[in-house]
C-alpha cells in the first residue's frame, strides 16, 4: 500500500539553487579579455573560473595520480573567414569568427594531457547567435567530426563497444559503476529534443558548449563525459553523440538491462550555434503536468514516460549536484523493475536534505528516496496504472523502455532508407 504522509501540494520553488561551486552562471558571460600568454593556476583562476574548474573536474577522474598543475593560455585572436554556410531560407550576414583560444593542460610529470580546451570569445557583434562556447576535445581530435561511421562499419562499433565496456566498472565511484551516470548523459543529450521546432536531441553533440554544459540539469555529468574521453581519442572515427548514446545503450545492457535499438550516424555540430537553451530538461520539484508537458514536447505519451522513467532504478542523486541525495532501490546498478515496486509498497513522508535544503520523499527508515516527479507517477491516475503495470510485469516493463530508449535516441535524427543520417547544413 503507497501512502503518502504530507498532502499533495505542486511545489513552486525559486529557479533551482546552484549547488556546484565550480560551475557558476555568471561566468557564462565573463568576458576574456585578450592577454599575452600567461599560466594560471586551475585552482584559482581569476578569469577562466568556470572553465579552469570544470574541466579541471573532468581531467581530475580520469587523472587522478595527475592532477592538473597549470593552465597556458594561448591567447592570440586570429581573424578567419567562418566555414559556415548560409542557410538556405534565411541567409547569414557574411561571418566573421575569432579563433577559439587554446588551453593545453600541463601535468606535474610534464606529460600533456592530450586534451585541450577551446574557448571560444564572446559573439561578434554581427552574429547575434553566437554565444561564447567552451568546448572540450581531445588534441588527437581538434578538427570535429561532422560525419560519423557509416552504419555498415559493424566491426569499428564493436570496438568501441568493447572499450565502453571497459570503463564501466568503478570500485571507487558510488555504487561501483559508472553506468547510472553514462545512462543519464545519453538521456539529458537526447532530452533536449523540441518537436515542435525540430532541434535539440543527441544530433549535434551540443553538450559540449555553454549554455548547454553549465545547465544546472546537466550538474556532474563531467564524470560520464570525462570517463569517455579516452575512448575517443582511441576511435577519433565515431563522433560523440553517436559515442554518448552508444555508451547510454551499453550501460543499460551492462547492468542487466534490455537490448536498446541504435544506430550510428550522428554528426557533431562545429559550433556552439545550434545549442539548445536551458530550460528545456525536467525539473524534479515539478508535478504531473510538467512531465507530460516535457515528455510530450519530446514526443513520448504518457506509457512511454512511465517507462522511461523507470531509470531510476538506478544511479543516485549527489548533493554535490542536484542538491538532492540519495538512492531510490536496493540495487542501484542493477536494470530492473524495482523503481515501480519500490514507489508502491513503500512509504512515502516528505523531508529536506539538511545540506541543501532541497525537498524530497523518504521512505521509513530513510534508506531511499523519491523527487516529487517520482511521487507524481503514482498521484496521476494515467501513470500510476502503467506504474502498476510495469511492477507487475516486468518484462513487459522491458519491452516498452527498450522501445521508448531507442525512440530516445533517435529524436531529431533523419536517416536514408539504408539507415545513414541525412545531412543536416546547419551542423556545418
Ligand atoms: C521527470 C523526469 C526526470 C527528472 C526530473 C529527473 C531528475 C533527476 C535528478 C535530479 C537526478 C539526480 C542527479 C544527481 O544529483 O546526480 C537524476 C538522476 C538520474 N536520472 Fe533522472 N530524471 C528524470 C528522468 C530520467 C530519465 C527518463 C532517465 C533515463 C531514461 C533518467 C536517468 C537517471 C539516472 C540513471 C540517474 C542517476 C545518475 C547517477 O547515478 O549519477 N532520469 N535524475
Amino acid at each position: 500500500m503507497t501512502a503518502i504522509q504530507k498532502p499533495v501540494v505542486a511545489k513552486r520553488e525559486a529557479p533551482k539553487a546552484e549547488v556546484n561551486p565550480t560551475v557558476s552562471r555568471s561566468t557564462q558571460t565573463e568576458t576574456i579579455k585578450p592577454t599575452k600568454e600567461r599560466t594560471v593556476s586551475v585552482f584559482s583562476p581569476p578569469v577562466f573560473n568556470f572553465a579552469a574548474n570544470s574541466f579541471a573536474q573532468s581531467v581530475s577522474n580520469e587523472y587522478k595520480h595527475a592532477s592538473p598543475k597549470r593552465i597556458k593560455l594561448d591567447n592570440s585572436r586570429v581573424q578567419v573567414p567562418s566555414i559556415v554556410k548560409p542557410k538556405q531560407d534565411k541567409p547569414r550576414p557574411p561571418a566573421i569568427v575569432t579563433k577559439p583560444r587554446v588551453i593545453n593542460i600541463e601535468f606535474p610529470n610534464k606529460q600533456k594531457s592530450g586534451f585541450k580546451l577551446l574557448i571560444r570569445p564572446k559573439h561578434e557583434p554581427s552574429i547575434k547567435k553566437q554565444k561564447q562556447g567552451i568546448e572540450v576535445l581531445s588534441t588527437s581530435n581538434t578538427k570535429r567530426i561532422t560525419k560519423s561511421i557509416s552504419v555498415d562499419d559493424v566491426e569499428y562499433v564493436e570496438k568501441v563497444k568493447h572499450a565502453i565496456k571497459q570503463v564501466l566498472p568503478k570500485p571507487d565511484y558510488d555504487d561501483g559503476s559508472l553506468g547510472p551516470v553514462i545512462l543519464r548523459l545519453a538521456w539529458h543529450c537526447c532530452a533536449t529534443y523540441n518537436k515542435f521546432t525540430g532541434n535539440g536531441g543527441s544530433n549535434g553533440s551540443t553538450m559540449r558548449f555553454v549554455p548547454e554544459i553549465t545547465d544546472d540539469g546537466n550538474s556532474g555529468l563531467d564524470i560520464a563525459r570525462s570517463a569517455l574521453e579516452p575512448i575517443k581519442q582511441k576511435f577519433p572515427d565515431i563522433t560523440y553523440s553517436d559515442l554518448w548514446t552508444l555508451a547510454g545503450k551499453i550501460s543499460i545492457q551492462e547492468m542487466g538491462g534490455p537490448k536498446i535499438p541504435w544506430r550510428c550516424g550522428r554528426v557533431d555540430c562545429i559550433d556552439d550555434r545550434y545549442v539548445p537553451p536551458n530550460g528545456r530538461l525536467p525539473f524534479a520539484y515539478k508535478n504531473a503536468n510538467h512531465i507530460r508537458e516535457t515528455f510530450g514536447r519530446m514526443g513520448f505519451n504518457d506509457r512511454e514516460t512511465v517507462s522511461l522513467l523507470g531509470a531510476h532504478g538506478l544511479g543516485r542523486c549527489h548533493k554535490r549536484f542536484s542538491g538532492w541525495e540519495g538512492k531510490w532501490t536496493e540495487n542501484p546498478t542493477s536494470f530492473s523493475n524495482d523503481f515501480y515496486k519500490v514507489l508502491l509498497d513503500e512509504e512515502w513522508s516528505l523531508g529536506t536534505v539538511p545540506e541543501t535544503g532541497k525537498e524530497q520523499y523518504y521512505n521509513k527508515d530513510k534508506s531511499l528516496i523519491m523527487l516529487n516527479t517520482d511521487i507524481e507517477l503514482i498521484r496521476d491516475p494515467h501513470f500510476l496504472h502503467f506504474v502498476k503495470l510495469y511492477s507487475q510485469h516486468q518484462a513487459t516493463f522491458f519491452q516498452d523502455f527498450a522501445n521508448a530508449f531507442g525512440k530516445l535516441l533517435e529524436l531529431g535524427i533523419e536517416r536514408d532508407s539504408n539507415g545513414n543520417v541525412l545531412p543536416k547544413n546547419e551542423f556545418y
